[in-house]
């Protein structure tokens, strides 16, 4: 699994530093839905003003929320306070704003630059409590890698 963590970091590391075109968010997006089976659905959402609108996302079905509100939902929250979130169990949320009826967990991991929250990554998982601090820390990294693409 850690090998996994690493093989991954490195290829989307390559995806950022070789493709000057405008399709790294949908390639870091496919990269990470492919590598980690667990990772059911996973999009980028980019901050517009008061709202997070969807920029890229790879997964068996598209999302009704395609721009969600600063403040509303699981996603809002982590745009708002500029921290991660991770809800190991997405029917005790309240705040949860459902698209797929398979979803267990899911965590949003702020892109930020200059202190500012320009979007993030938001992953969904049919497997409960299926994120921990491996996930979040290795997020966190692509997190860094993207703030300068967006
Ligand atoms: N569940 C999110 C909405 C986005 S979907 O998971 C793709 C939320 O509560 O903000």
């Amino acid at each position: 699994m850690f090998l996994n963590y690493r093989v991954t970091e490195k290829k989307i590391k390559e995806i950022i530093t070789k493709n000057k075109s405008t399709t790294i968010l949908q390639d870091v997006v496919d990269v990470l839905y492919e590598s980690f089976e667990k990772y059911n659905w996973v999009g980028i959402y980019l901050v517009k003003g008061d709202v997070l609108v969807l920029g890229s996302w790879t997964g068996k079905q598209a999302t009704e929320h395609i721009k969600i509100s600063i403040g509303k939902g699981v996603c809002g929250s982590a745009a708002r306070s500029g921290k991660i979130e991770v809800v190991a169990d997405v029917s005790k949320d309240d705040r949860y704003l459902s698209c797929f009826r398979s979803t267990r967990s899911e965590i949003v991991v702020p892109i930020t630059k200059e202190r500012k929250v320009i979007g993030e990554i938001d992953i969904d998982s049919d497997v409960p409590a299926a994120f921990d601090k491996t996930d979040e820390k290795f997020l966190e990294k692509i997190a860094d890698m993207l703030c300068q693409h967006i």
